[in-house]
């Protein structure tokens, strides 16, 4: 899977995301040769900057974030590609010049006006961008030939707004041109979920209300917010995470098998099962949200949220959120989805935990069984990437006595294929039109359904998120969320 002759036009080039994710996954594509040789980049951005500017920018990007390693001649290829383009969102002069600039990329470098426009900036933009994108002729592809738009989250910040956005894009690019990045989709073990329920007989026979007791997924950080303030502040974590990368998740977990898994026939699935899950009414008592307080992280003495560097300092906005989900189907009836996700807890793991129900009877004395757990089947979604599965069995010894043991699949143990980075991967699929890891916009529609709801009531009720310590694992209401159904959360 070689793309072939294209190019793409970076809006944001300043951004965190260009300089960690995009930039550094355009090289290693590049470097992996999966990269057609006439490549080209265009920076867009309000900056003084000249080509060689630009090229330093990417430079230093790739040095400090590639994956792979820094080779001089793949350097050079690329970096020829690289233009700039300097210039406010709503400019037109500095479109027209954009537009010329692809013509002429066209030309020197092969690139066939096959061009993606990766809109790597706040969404408030996308307005202006589409529009003078639109106005200058770049969105009409010729025939044979392809424009794409590329779109990061937060497609929203809920379902009245991500439909106005989408309004704003399909103004210019039909559905088939648009692409939604959730970059969990690229990650290589969320991708396995998929393999390994409907690859195999053993686990899909068990994976249903019969066997299941319940399903938690977790998506824990111990970084803060760092720089993004901005970005942050008013957004929290449910509409972070929850809304896309946990719900895209549960989703891939609780599906029907697809047809195939063509984008039509997978997101038929996700969005059947999206559309079946339901809140339940007592929010009060299956949800729950905090606010990291200072507390310890790595070591090292921390702020709290309202500390940090850009929070208002009375902002209500939470960096933990939990909340119980159900599907309202006949594989899941009754069986609880316990989400959370949180900012600064004790590490940085996500997983997804399949919990069974407990053997219906246990022919041995009740002293036997006592550290006896529920069976689990872990899907280690990072950073410790694999599975485990976590069982009873016989200490050994002269007495009758079981306990918790893992059976263990590691990626390293397994493979010597190193996966790529999730950005390589779709920005890949874009440049290929490849669809079916890009949520489509039903998908986003029906998540913020699912949300709504919630952000509402947390709204409503006016409450201050409960203070939780840095370096713990989230606020004592969501323990007590799951204590009143008679769980406790996993430790990662
Ligand atoms: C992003 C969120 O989508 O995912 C961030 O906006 C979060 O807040 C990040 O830190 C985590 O990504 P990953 O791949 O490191 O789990």
């Amino acid at each position: 899977r070689i793309a072939g002759p294209c190019g793409m036009v970076l809006f944001g080039v300043t951004g965190d995301l260009s300089r960690k994710k995009i930039m550094p996954a355009i090289y290693d594509l590049a470097n992996r040769g999966l990269l057609p040789p006439g490549f080209s980049l265009v920076g867009y951005a309000r900056r003084d900057w000249n080509n060689q500017d630009f090229a330093q920018i990417v430079h230093d990007s790739v040095k400090e974030h590639a994956r792979t390693e820094f080779r001089e001649e793949v350097w050079k290829q690329l970096s020829e590609g690289f233009r700039f383009v300097p210039g406010e969102f709503d400019d037109d002069i500095a479109f027209g010049t954009l537009a010329h600039t692809l013509d002429e990329l066209d030309i020197v470098r092969g690139t066939g006006g096959n061009h993606a426009f990766y809109l790597a900036i706040p969404p408030g933009f996308f307005g202006q961008v589409v529009q003078q994108l639109k106005e200058h002729g770049m969105v009409d592809s010729q025939p044979g030939s392809w424009r794409r738009v590329v779109v990061e989250k937060p497609f929203g910040h809920d379902l009245e707004s991500a439909k106005q956005l989408q309004a704003v894009l399909n103004d210019a690019f039909p559905s088939g041109s648009i692409f939604r990045i959730d970059h969990y989709l690229g990650k290589e073990t969320v991708q396995n979920i998929l393999a390994m329920r409907f690859a195999n007989e053993m686990f899909e026979p068990i994976w249903n209300a019969n066997y299941v007791d319940h399903v938690q997924i977790t998506m824990a950080e111990d970084i803060g917010i760092g720089g993004r303030a901005g970005y942050y502040d008013g957004i929290g974590a449910a509409r972070d995470v929850i809304q896309n990368h946990l719900l895209q998740l549960m989703a891939l977990v609780a599906m029907e098998e697809p047809i195939s898994f063509d984008a039509e026939n997978l997101r038929a699935e996700k969005l059947k099962v999206l559309r079946s899950i339901t809140v339940p009414h007592r929010l009060d008592l299956t949800t729950a949200r905090g606010q990291y307080a200072e507390g310890w992280s790595g070591g090292v003495k921390v702020n709290g949220f309202l500390q940090e560097d850009g929070i208002k300092p009375r902002s209500t906005t939470e960096t933990y959120a939990a909340v119980t989900l159900h599907v309202d189907n006949r594989r899941w009836a009754g069986v609880p989805f316990y989400l959370r996700t949180g900012k600064r807890l004790g590490r940085r793991v996500t997983e997804v935990a399949i919990v069974f129900k407990p053997a219906p009877h246990l022919p041995f004395a009740a002293s036997a069984t006592e550290e006896l757990t529920r069976n689990a089947l872990v899907i280690r979604v990072q950073p410790d990437e694999g599975t485990t599965l976590r069982f009873g069995a016989k200490v050994p010894g002269t007495a009758m006595e079981i306990r918790d043991v893992n059976m263990d699949f590691a990626y390293g143990g397994s493979f010597v294929e190193a996966s790529p980075e999730a950005y390589e991967r779709l920005i890949l699929d874009v440049l290929l039109g490849d669809p079916p890891l890009f949520p489509h916009h039903e998908e986003v529609e029906q998540s913020w359904t699912i949300l709504d709801p919630i952000l509402d009531y947390w709204e409503r009720k006016g409450h201050r998120p409960e203070q939780y310590p840095s370096g713990g694992w989230g606020p004592s209401s969501a323990n007590a969320m799951l204590k009143r159904d008679g769980r406790t959360w996993r430790r990662p």
